[in-house]
C-alpha cells in the first residue's frame, strides 16, 4: 500500500503508555540511591490566549499558557516530566540544550514515537548541569513552536548564589489573525522571507506583547538576573540600558564576564543568553529591543524599580554598538581547546535552492532526506565546520551536547565559549568542536524551523 512506501514515522505500539521504554529507543535512566526526584506532568491542549490587547489567537499550549509552565529544578535532582497529550494531533517534548539520553530527547521518529491524541509519555534525565535551557515540541516543530508549545526548563546550580530576582523571558513572534503557520508555510514561498517577516508581525516575551507585557518588580539595590530565551524565529537584539554583563549562553557560564554598556545582545532563534545587572539608581527604566536596527516598539519590558515614583531614566538609543559574544570572556580550562586530532571533521556549506518551484535549505546542495547521518563513536571529537552561502541567518544546533566555538571566519576564538546554538551570518564561516560522549541519535539542525522543515537538518549517529 502506498502507507507501507511513505514510513517516516512508524505507528507506535498499542502498549506504549507513560513511563514505558518503546520499542528501538534507548532504556530511560533511573534515579541514583538518594537522589531527589522531581515531577512534573505537561498537558498539551488547545487554549485561547491574549496576545496583544485586542488580539486573542487559538494556540496549542502546555498546561494552558503560553510559554508552558517552567520547569526550575536543582542541579543533581532526577527529572521526571510526563507529557500527556491532548490536542487531537501528535506531540513531544524536546529538551533544547540539555545533555538528556537520547530516549527522552524527544524527536519522533528518531528518539520516540510521536506521542499520539490520548496517550502520555514520560521522559526521565538527571540533571547533572545547571543553566538556562528550554523545552518545545519537536513534531512537525516549525507549525507547532510556532503556535505555543514551548516553555523554559531552568537548573539552578547547586551552590546558587541566588540574585535578588530572577526573571524568564521568552521571546516570540506570531502571526495576527487571519494567517496560519500552514499557509505561510506551505504556499508563501520561502525564499521571500520579507514577506514572512511580514507576516509575523505580533513581537511577545512570555507570549505577551506590548502593553501586555508584564513589567519586571524591582527596587533598588536588587541583583537582577535576566535569562533570555529566543523560541522565535528571527533574532532580536537586545538593548539593555545601563551597565550589566553575559554571564552565559546556552547554559554555560562565561569565564570572567566584562562590564557592558551600550551594547546591544543579538539573541538568534534557540540561543539564550543570561544577563546580570544591579538597579543602581531609582528610576525606572525599559529594556527593549533593537531589530535589524529599529526599535522596536512591541518588545518593551518595562522595569519597575519600588520607590521610584514613576520617574525614568534618560536612555540613550544612539550610538549602541553589536556585543560580539565570540570575543567576550576569558579562556578558561577546556579539553576541547587542547585536541590535536578530531576523529571526524565535517564542512556543512548552508544554502537554499528551488527544488521545482519548492525553495529548499541545504546542507552541502542536499536536503535532509539525502544527507548520510554523522558516523562517531563514543569518546571522538568531532570538529565542524558551518560556511553560509547563503543570504539569511542560520542559527545551527546540535542536539545531545555542548560544543565549543573554535573559530570564526578564519580567526581563533580566545574565549571559551560554550554553546548548543550557534548563528551563521551569510558568508560567515563558523567552526565548532564537541566530543562525543552521549550515544543515540541526534539532530544538526537549523532552529530557523522553517529552514529545518525545508531540509537543512542532518543526524549524527554513535556505531
Ligand atoms: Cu530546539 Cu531540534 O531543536
Ligand atoms: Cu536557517
Amino acid at each position: 500500500s502506498t502507507e507501507e512506501a511513505t514510513p517516516p514515522s512508524p505507528s507506535p505500539s498499542p502498549e506504549a503508555t507513560a513511563g514505558t521504554v518503546q520499542e528501538g529507543t534507548a532504556a530511560l535512566p533511573q534515579p541514583k540511591p538518594g537522589q531527589a526526584v522531581k515531577g512534573f506532568t505537561l498537558t498539551a491542549m488547545e487554549s485561547n490566549w491574549e496576545l496583544a490587547s485586542g488580539a486573542t489567537q487559538a494556540v496549542w499550549t502546555y498546561n494552558g499558557t503560553v510559554p508552558g509552565q517552567e520547569i526550575r529544578v536543582t542541579q543533581g535532582d532526577f527529572v521526571r516530566i510526563t507529557l500527556k497529550n491532548e490536542l487531537n494531533v501528535p506531540v513531544t517534548i524536546h529538551w533544547h540544550g540539555y545533555p538528556v539520553p537520547a530516549g527522552s530527547d524527544g524527536v519522533p521518529g528518531v528518539t520516540q514515537e510521536a506521542v499520539k491524541p490520548g496517550e502520555a509519555y514520560t521522559y526521565e534525565f538527571s540533571a547533572d548541569v545547571a543553566g538556562t535551557y528550554w523545552y518545545h515540541s519537536h513534531q512537525e516543530s516549525s507549525v507547532q513552536v510556532d503556535k505555543g508549545l514551548y516553555g523554559a526548563l531552568v537548573v539552578e546550580p547547586k551552590q546558587f548564589e541566588q540574585p535578588d530576582k530572577d526573571f524568564t523571558l521568552i521571546l516570540d513572534e506570531w502571526m495576527s489573525e487571519g494567517g496560519d503557520a500552514h499557509s505561510a508555510h506551505g504556499s508563501a514561498s520561502m525564499s521571500d522571507e520579507e514577506m514572512m517577516a511580514a507576516m509575523y508581525n505580533i513581537y511577545t516575551v512570555n507570549g505577551k506583547s506590548g502593553s501586555l507585557i508584564t513589567p519586571l518588580e524591582t527596587k533598588l539595590g536588587d541583583t537582577v538576573r535576566l535569562r533570555f530565551i529566543n523560541a522565535g524565529y528571527r533574532s532580536h537584539g537586545i538593548h539593555i540600558p545601563g551597565e550589566f554583563r553575559v554571564v552565559s549562553t546556552d547554559g554555560q557560564d562565561i569565564a570572567e564576564p566584562a562590564t557592558l554598556q551600550n551594547q546591544i545582545v543579538t539573541i538568534a532563534p534557540g540561543e539564550r543568553y543570561d544577563v546580570e545587572l544591579n538597579i543602581v539608581s531609582p528610576k525606572d527604566f525599559a529594556i527593549d529591543a533593537h531589530d535589524d536596527n529599529k526599535y522596536n516598539d512591541q518588545l518593551v519590558i518595562p522595569v519597575k524599580v519600588s520607590g521610584s515614583k514613576g520617574e525614568e531614566m534618560e536612555v540613550q538609543h544612539d550610538h549602541l554598538t553589536a556585543f560580539d559574544l565570540l570575543n567576550y570572556g576569558k579562556p578558561a580550562e577546556s579539553e576541547l581547546s587542547k585536541v590535536q586530532k578530531f576523529a571526524l571533521e565535517y564542512t556543512a556549506v548552508l544554502n537554499s535552492k528551488m527544488n521545482g518551484n519548492q525553495q529548499v535549505y541545504t546542507i552541502n546542495d542536499k536536503v535532509f532526506s539525502e544527507l548520510p547521518a554523522l558516523q562517531v563513536k563514543t569518546g571522538d571529537y568531532v570538529k565542524l565546520t558551518f560556511e553560509n552561502k547563503g543570504t539569511v541567518d542560520h542559527p545551527m544546533h546540535v542536539h545531545g551536547h555542548f560544543f565549543q566555538v573554535l573559530e570564526k571566519n578564519g580567526v581563533k576564538v580566545e574565549s571559551t565559549i560554550m554553546k548548543d546554538t550557534v548563528l551563521v551570518k551569510p558568508g560567515e564561516k563558523i567552526v565548532i568542536a564537541f566530543k562525543a560522549d552521549n550515544p543515540g541519535n541526534w539532530m544538526i539542525h537549523c532552529h530557523e524551523l522553517h529552514h529545518a522543515a525545508g531540509g537543512m537538518a542532518q543526524q549524527l549517529a554513535y556505531t
